[in-house]
């Protein structure tokens, strides 16, 4: 395949970028969409130029490091697949393709395609967790029964791998599908419920001030979620909230 990349280029998270063209030669269907971005700067390398910087790490849908918005979508334009899954049989020969990095406030670039997405970590930091009991009669959380149908909900949710999709595909930028899956997953364990009224306020308090905006409703995330993060997680976080605002 013959293809025309037209790519973001942007020297650091000041600069002002612009797209750039690169024509490519020689890309096979079976190659995934990061191989061909390797081909890519390789060929940068022989000719002496800089190379293009893109996150990526497991390469097999684990990480949700290989945040890309290809052609206008996160991820491409497949279907429950991270970038990193994409192959490039979805596209056809003389084909061009728009490579940008995710574009939120809360995700500034820090060069070229690679978008600093640490306001998820400090999401998670502000209560992702169940605190752990060390006293020594701490109850092996095997020994909890859980109803099955909320044990493959939350586990569903634990999915989320904070690629931040959501967040490029929604119009007001707003991380409330991520949030949301990572509250979502403890609230429907007995494990989680000991700590969900202060998990879901400061989880919810770091989003807003990490400058992700309002949920517009339209289910965009959903959409581009390469792991299938139902909007269901969002109604409950917004039930979770308002419970949790009548307590305290
Ligand atoms: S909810 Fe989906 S799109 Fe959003 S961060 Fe998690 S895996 Fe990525
Ligand atoms: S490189 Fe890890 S999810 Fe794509």
């Amino acid at each position: 395949m013959k293809l025309t990349l037209k790519i973001w280029r942007q020297e650091n998270a000041t600069a002002k970028g612009k797209m750039v063209d690169y024509p490519i030669d020689g890309i096979e269907g079976d190659m995934s969409f990061l191989e061909m971005l390797d081909i890519l700067n390789e060929q940068l390398v022989e000719k002496g130029e800089d190379t293009v910087e893109f996150d990526h790490d497991c390469r097999e849908g684990i990480c949700g490091s290989c945040s890309l918005q290809i052609n206008g979508e996160p991820h491409g334009p497949d279907k429950l697949v991270a970038t990193c899954q994409l192959h490039m049989r979805s596209f056809n020969d003389g084909d061009t393709i728009y490579i940008e990095p995710f574009r939120a406030k809360a995700f500034p670039v820090i060069k070229d395609l690679i978008v600093d997405r640490t306001a998820f970590d400090r999401i998670q930091q502000a209560w992702g967790y169940v605190s752990v009991n060390t006293s020594g009669n701490t109850v092996d959380a095997n020994t909890i029964p859980v109803e099955k149908a909320n044990a493959d909900e939350s586990f569903n949710a634990a999915t989320c791998i904070g690629c931040g999709a959501c967040v490029a595909a929604c119009k007001n930028a707003s991380a409330m599908l991520f949030t949301s899956a990572k509250v979502s997953q403890y609230a429907l364990l007995p494990q989680g419920r000991i700590e969900a009224t202060e998990r879901v306020q400061a989880m919810v308090r770091q989003m807003d001030d990490e400058g992700f905006g309002n949920c517009s409703n339209t289910g965009a995330c959903e959409l581009e979620c390469p792991k299938g993060i139902s909007l269901d997680n969002i109604a409950r976080m917004n039930r979770e909230y308002l419970s949790a605002s009548t307590k305290r």
